[in-house]
């Protein structure tokens, strides 16, 4: 059994983020969203692992997660010359992939139940594919299936204006050799991809033994802003342990579970968990609130945050209103003029969103 995750791609809902940088490596809880896949990939048992990536962000993505060993695992590298689709992620896998069954992950997908059940399913079975469903509020943005009283899949479609049910296609599938054939067969879609969902609906309409099981835990899909603080939320719910590897001085007070790394300082400090804060930290006369991660390098002097997510090497110092519900890239600057507290100046990237309250 092998994995490959898909980590190529062009992440336009994230950008300004992703002009710079690959989304699959936009932090959650200051780990690269990919990296929960791949280990999530590794714990069930799975360790040789091919990664698509694409020209513009495969070398950040090579050099910040190397070989595997990392993780326990072996890591390929597939470059993708551009986006044609999921399904063509799949086709130039192929020397990897040989005729290994394997799970296909997209890297920007977070799921919270353990691949280990459904891998064990689709061995045990026999299948020819098993996906994943889960129910959702908004399946037009999603693969949607239709799915019989039984539960037999009837139809699956990509991103449809009338979809037939909320049982979204979460981005977790695992395939035997035979799909490359379906891929063979199968025309790209109106938006011009190869679509992996319509290569899975080619193996249902030649009668091939297609499964879907739904999720019971939460999914994440971290396209846009607000998906990824969710993101942010759940996983500090879920998995932060305190921890306190920094400096903290008297008179900085501390709630609820919050992790600081190495030589972070907090003077004068009020903070509320869970809340993750990296390595190399200056937080100054500062109130932070629950649902909040603080990249490595950042200084925050008098400011008071809430339910947001702050990259490596920000600075945001004296602004006299809270912040909250953002996400803020690497190395951005905020800071209040004290000549002039009452005019707004602004140097900011392509796309940027700002909403003063
Ligand atoms: O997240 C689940 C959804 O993912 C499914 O419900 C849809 O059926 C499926 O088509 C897919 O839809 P998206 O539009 O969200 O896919 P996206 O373009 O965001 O790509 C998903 C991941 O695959 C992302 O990490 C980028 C990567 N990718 C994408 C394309 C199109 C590649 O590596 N190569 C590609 O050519």
């Amino acid at each position: 059994m092998k994995a490959l995750i898909l980590s190529g791609g062009k992440g336009t809902r994230l950008r300004p983020l992703t002009y710079t940088g690959a989304k699959q490596l936009v932090p959650v809880a200051n780990k690269p969203i990919l990296w929960y896949g791949i280990e999530s990939i590794v714990k069930a048992g799975i360790t040789d692992i091919g990664i698509i990536i694409s020209p513009e962000t495969g070398d950040e993505v090579k050099s910040k997660t190397g070989d595997g060993s990392l993780f326990g695992a072996k890591i390929t590298y597939i470059l993708q010359d551009q986006p044609a689709g999921l399904a063509h992620a799949v086709k130039i896998a192929q020397d990897f992939l040989g005729n290994s069954p394997f799970i296909m992950y997209l890297g920007d997908n977070l799921i919270e139940d353990s691949l280990k059940q459904f891998l064990d399913v689709f061995l045990s079975e026999n299948l020819d594919s098993l996906i994943l469903l889960k129910t959702v509020p908004n399946p037009s943005a999603f693969g949607v299936a239709k799915v019989a009283e039984n539960g037999k899949i009837l139809e699956l479609i990509e991103k449809p204006k009338e979809p037939p049910s909320n049982l979204a296609l979460v981005g977790v599938y695992f395939f035997t050799n035979i799909i490359h054939q379906a891929i063979d067969r199968i025309k790209p879609s109106p938006r011009g991809e190869l679509e992996i969902t319509d290569a899975i609906q080619y193996l249902i309409t030649q009668q091939q033994n297609v499964q879907a099981k739904q999720l019971t835990g939460w999914w994440l899909d971290t396209g846009k802003k607000d998906d990824l603080l969710d993101a942010n939320c759940i996983i500090l719910d879920s998995y932060l342990l305190s921890e306190n590897q920094g400096k903290i001085n008297g008179k900085t007070k501390i709630t609820g579970r919050v992790s600081i790394g190495k030589n972070s300082q907090l003077i004068n400090c009020t903070l509320r968990g869970p809340i993750i804060i990296g390595e190399n930290c200056h937080l100054e006369d500062c109130f932070i609130g629950a649902y909040t991660s603080i990249g490595n390098n950042v200084t925050l002097k008098d400011i008071d945050i809430d339910h947001s997510v702050i990259l490596e090497g920000s600075t945001i110092v004296n602004i006299n209103q809270r912040i909250v519900d953002s996400l803020i890239g690497q190395r951005a600057k905020i800071s209040l003029a004290p000549k002039h507290p009452h005019a707004l100046r602004f140097l900011i990237g392509d796309d940027s969103q700002i909403e003063l309250m």
